[in-house]
């Protein structure tokens, strides 16, 4: 298997990196071929973005760059906050030079004004290495005109959402604005549509004070390809994966494995490879009953474990491969218990702006909730039916959808399960079934954050000493 961007043996000083052949070569390369050759070569690599929604890149850079109002910025995501996927941690403990050369070539090619890369303030760690990277890389004199400032954000899922994590940027909360980075940009001037998230300031960022300031927002895993890309060549990245889902993808597993971890592997590889490969199987006697990839796709089931792990070949089951974060469910879990948890998840995570979001998503949790503990009747089916109808009337960012596909597909293809529920009066399997929003991930041991089971709905969190639901003994005692 062709792997790249996940070394064995971390790179853990710039003399290292420049050893490998590729340290400073991208950034060289960029320069010597000028932003719109640049931009060409990421084109015809085929290579996709990584953040979940699989966005051509060359495309997305070329858009930004042939914008014109005001200045142009370049923002990094590294939230990471889809339950299920620790890859950007991992890419950035193994390798955060390829990230930072991969900025600054992006950062050149759009002409970008400033760059953000952004993390969370929990991420200590990985905040550590990349601001030692960007101070290593503007000594040595690969990255002298580039200005990149690093950002530590908050915990809250939406702060991944390109649209709130420029908010963040800007100093506000994670809370999405209408319009997409591209036509309403960091610090820009020009008026927002509708309902604002905060008051707008006028005159941060542009000197004329009508500038949209286009941005562009790749993950961590985007721009991490771009330095390989940049010195190989579009044909050698396209030599990997499938024609539509070209390179290699950084996945993790999780869930019912014996060793959760984190792989490289190449696109069109089996999902029931990358489960054995990567998470290194189900225990002896167990097999699998669900996996998601994250919380913002449709189930997989049994039989489609063969998926090709690819954009279309996702998409060709009706689900979508996400950012490769599998969490894996074998045929102990109750169906019924992963919807409402998940449902929780999103619902506690929505911020409101939208009504129909966070009333809805609330509402289909509780009437999932009131059939898991067995006190559920057909008429809590009708109401969540009713509800995934309007969840997401007028929603601003993806979230509600995420809450519309995911319950939808395990009301459709686990249906015995819920009425089993609603005729037994209680649940069939009960077991501890934990959400994957992962912590640490290291040495096939997965550590997951606790906390967020007292998380509430307005992002407070209840005292240590309630439960909330996290073993689910609170709900069923
Ligand atoms: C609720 C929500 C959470 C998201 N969280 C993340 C995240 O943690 N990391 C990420 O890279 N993209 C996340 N995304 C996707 C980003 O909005 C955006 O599409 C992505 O950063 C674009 O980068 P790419 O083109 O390189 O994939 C999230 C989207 C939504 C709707
Ligand atoms: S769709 Fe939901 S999470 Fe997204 S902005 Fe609206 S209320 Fe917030």
């Amino acid at each position: 298997m062709s792997t790249f961007l996940l070394p064995s043996v971390p790179i853990e000083s710039l003399d290292v990196y420049m050893a490998t052949g590729m340290g400073g070569s991208g950034v060289r390369r960029a320069h010597e071929l000028g932003p719109a050759a640049t931009i060409d070569i990421v084109s015809q690599s085929g290579l996709r973005g990584r953040g979940g929604g699989g966005f051509p890149t060359g495309q997305k850079w070329a858009g930004v760059a042939s914008q014109t109002g005001g200045r142009r910025y370049l923002v990094c995501n590294g939230a990471e906050g889809e339950p299920g996927t620790f890859k950007d941690r991992a890419l950035l403990r193994a390798n955060p030079y390829q990230l930072v050369e991969g900025v600054a070539i992006a950062a050149f090619a759009i002409g970008a004004e400033e760059a953000f890369i952004c993390l969370k303030a929990s991420f200590r760690r990985e905040i550590d290495a990349v601001t030692r990277v960007v101070q290593e890389f503007q000594t040595a004199g690969l990255c002298v005109e580039c200005k990149v400032t690093v950002v530590a954000g908050p915990d809250e899922y939406l702060f991944g959402e390109e649209k709130a994590m420029l908010e963040v940027i800007e100093g506000n909360e994670p809370l999405p604005r209408w319009l997409p980075p591209y036509l309403h940009g960091l610090f820009a001037t020009a008026p927002q549509l509708g309902w604002q998230s905060h008051d707008v300031e006028v005159e941060i960022g542009s000197a004329s004070g009508d500038g949209s300031n286009p941005t562009l927002v790749n993950n961590v895993e985007t721009l991490s390809n771009i330095p390989h890309i940049l010195v190989r060549g579009a044909e050698w990245f396209r030599s990997m994966g499938t024609a539509e889902s070209p390179g290699t993808i950084v996945t993790t597993v999780v869930g019912d494995v014996l060793a959760p971890d984190v792989g490289e592997v190449e696109m069109g590889v089996s999902l029931r490879a990358v489960i054995d490969a990567v998470g290194s199987g189900l225990a002896v006697g167990r097999s699998v009953k669900a996996v998601f990839s994250g919380v913002a796709n449709a189930v997989v089931t049994a039989g489609d474990l063969d998926v090709p792990v690819s954009y279309e070949g996702f998409a060709a089951i009706g689900s979508g491969m996400g950012s490769a974060g599998f969490i894996v469910y074998d045929d102990t879990t109750c169906m019924a218990d992963a919807a409402y948890r998940f449902s929780r998840f999103l619902s506690i995570e929505s911020c409101g702006q939208c009504p129909p979001c966070k009333l809805g998503s609330s509402a289909i949790t509780e009437h999932l909730e009131r059939i898991e503990t067995g006190v559920g009747t057909q008429g809590d089916l009708d109401a969540i039916t009713g509800w995934l109808g309007h969840v997401t009337d007028g929603s601003r960012c993806y979230l509600a959808r995420e809450e519309q596909i995911m319950v939808t597909s395990i009301l459709r293809a686990f249906p015995e399960e819920f009425a089993e529920h609603i005729e037994l009066g209680r649940c069939p399997r009960p077991r501890r079934l934990p959400i994957p929003k992962l912590v640490d991930l290291a040495d096939g041991r997965a550590v997951y954050d606790e906390s967020f089971w007292r998380k509430r709905p307005d992002w407070t969190y209840a005292p240590e000493e309630q439960n909330m639901a996290g073993d689910g003994s609170e709900r069923r005692s």
